[in-house]
């Protein structure tokens, strides 16, 4: 009996773990059996593997071969493992070299080698990896060394015998990425603008509450825009989250603009989450990690469904459980919301709800999410004349830069953006008089316990946008404004 052995690895989550694949081949009654994982794509893999073995013309079919893949204790599914089984078959008969590469991809049955998806999280860190062709360009992204591309078995022997360095090449990517649309387009909406730059700036939730066509949703796709680029590490998770749950391919550069999900209100908790069989794909809040999450029509929500954003609010990821694992991905979002102020979107006419039917649509936000939003403008709906001049404001360029120095006095004095600052911490930042404002804002009802500190918290964010060290009683004026216009919303609906 002689052995093989090839490297592989095992994907939870975007939680890579090496794996060891060896292939027994011995005397006895022809056939191939694997061991070791589970998942109808995984007990697959022994007759893609001979048929893709046969296709190449080994006879090794013609004997008994036992694959098995340890750790035992790892979850290893999917089809990922086909590459490495037919190293180390091949090595086992002598007809590879023995070699340290790490083999991730799946073999068709004609011997032509397919793409898999989760790629990148699952080679990072090492720097001899053979991956499908139609993953290279992400396995060049998250990879530490050059990567191999082959698209077939014929290709894979050709490149370990030596024959030949890179058999096919990917064009690389050409395309240009969209620009992200601008905030001189947005005609008017001062408080509203104010509110989308304060949010970037100290990354505070925000909703925005306004009829239909006031121009929420353009608001809150300029929000990404306003955020500085993401650093190397926030890019590579960004990409993780997309290599394990897009279609192959979809990873083709990386991608430094932080991101934007925007999932339909009638989502799933699934969808919104993550969720799906087997091992729980990521949702839209994963997707929009390190960058903006919009929920549009707040309210028409289901409740346990926003119920379900409170934990990756609070920890900045998601934990999903399922029967086959846990699995935890990132979900470090800056939420804004969206919506009507209540059933009917009263635009110019005013409105027409019963009392009861507004409350009832608000409280689907109450509690802990409403809680979570630090700013909430008022988005009225431009005049048509305002629109038709089109006279927009600032533009992004010039609100990114003012938010960018703002950011960074917040990490520089506290390590962490403002949002998340501890209050005490905070507070020994406000000059007496700022502090003044909030306590008479709370005496006067605008402000609730929780409230306080929030607004403290957004004052410091003020303060920072107009480079002041000491947060003055402007910047808390303009904290209680946001706020208080958020605890209005739910004292109309009491
Ligand atoms: N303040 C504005 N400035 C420029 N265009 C606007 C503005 N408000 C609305 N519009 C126009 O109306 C369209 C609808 O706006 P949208 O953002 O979808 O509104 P909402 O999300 O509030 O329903 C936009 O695509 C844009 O063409
Ligand atoms: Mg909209
Ligand atoms: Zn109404």
């Amino acid at each position: 009996m002689s052995i093989g052995v090839a490297r592989s690895v095992a994907l939870l989550g975007l939680e890579a773990t090496p794996v060891t694949v060896e292939a027994h081949v011995g005397v006895g009654l022809p056939g191939l059996t694997v061991l070791g994982g589970t998942g109808p794509s995984f007990r697959q893999a022994g007759d893609r593997v001979r048929a893709a073995l046969g296709a190449v013309g080994h006879s090794v079919i013609q004997r008994k071969v036992l694959i098995n893949l340890a750790p035992a204790d790892v979850d290893k599914r999917g089809a990922r493992f086909d590459l490495a089984m037919v190293v180390a078959v091949l090595r086992a008969i002598g007809e590879l070299p023995v070699g340290e590469q790490v083999f991730v991809g799946e073999v068709a049955i004609d011997g032509g080698v397919r793409g898999v998806p989760g790629v990148l999280p699952s080679i990072r860190g090492f720097d001899d990896v053979v991956v499908p062709l139609a993953n290279i360009h992400e396995a060049t992204v998250g990879g530490a060394g050059a990567p191999i591309g082959v698209a077939s078995v014929s290709e894979l022997l050709a490149v370990l015998r030596g024959h030949v360095e890179v058999v096919s090449q990917a064009p690389p990517p050409v395309e240009p990425l969209d620009p992200p649309p601008d905030m001189a387009d947005v005609v008017g909406q001062p408080e509203a603008r104010r509110a989308i730059e304060v949010a970037a700036a100290g990354g505070h939730h925000v909703l925005l509450l306004g009829p239909p066509g006031s121009g929420k949703s353009m608001l809150a796709k300029r929000l990404p825009g306003l955020l500085p680029d993401l650093d190397h590490e926030a890019a590579l998770t960004v990409a993780a989250v997309r290599s394990v749950s897009g279609r192959v391919g979809t990873v083709d550069r990386l991608d430094v603009r932080p991101p934007f999900a925007a999932p339909h209100h009638s989502s799933s908790a699934a969808a919104l989450l993550g969720g799906g069989s087997g091992i729980a794909r990521p949702g839209a809040v994963s997707h929009a990690t390190h960058g903006v999450l919009f929920l549009d029509e707040l309210f028409e929500w289901k409740r346990h469904v926003l119920d379900g954003l409170r934990e990756p609010l609070e920890e900045g990821n998601v934990r999903i459980a399922r029967a086959a694992a846990t699995v935890t991905y990132p979900a470090d979002v800056l939420l804004v919301g969206a919506s009507n102020p209540c059933p009917c979107g009263p635009a110019r006419t005013g409105c027409r709800c019963r009392p009861d039917h507004v409350e009832r649509y608000r409280a689907r936000l109450t509690g802990p999410l409403a809680d979570r939003f630090d700013l909430a403008p008022l988005v009225e709906e431009v005049p048509a004349d305002a629109l038709a001049s089109g006279a927009g404001g600032e533009p992004t360029a010039v609100v990114r830069t003012r938010v960018a120095r703002a950011r960074q006095r917040a990490l520089d004095r506290f390590g962490v953006l403002n949002a998340r600052a501890a209050a005490a911490v905070v507070r020994d930042t406000m000059s007496r008089e700022a502090l003044q404002v909030l306590v008479d804002a709370a005496r006067r009802g605008r402000l609730s316990a929780r409230g306080f500190d929030r607004a403290m918290r957004v004052a410091r964010t003020c303060a920072d946008l107009a480079e002041n060290t000491v947060v003055g009683p402007d910047d808390a004026h303009e904290a209680v404004a946001h706020r208080g216009r958020l605890d209005r919303v739910w004292e109309v609906a009491a």
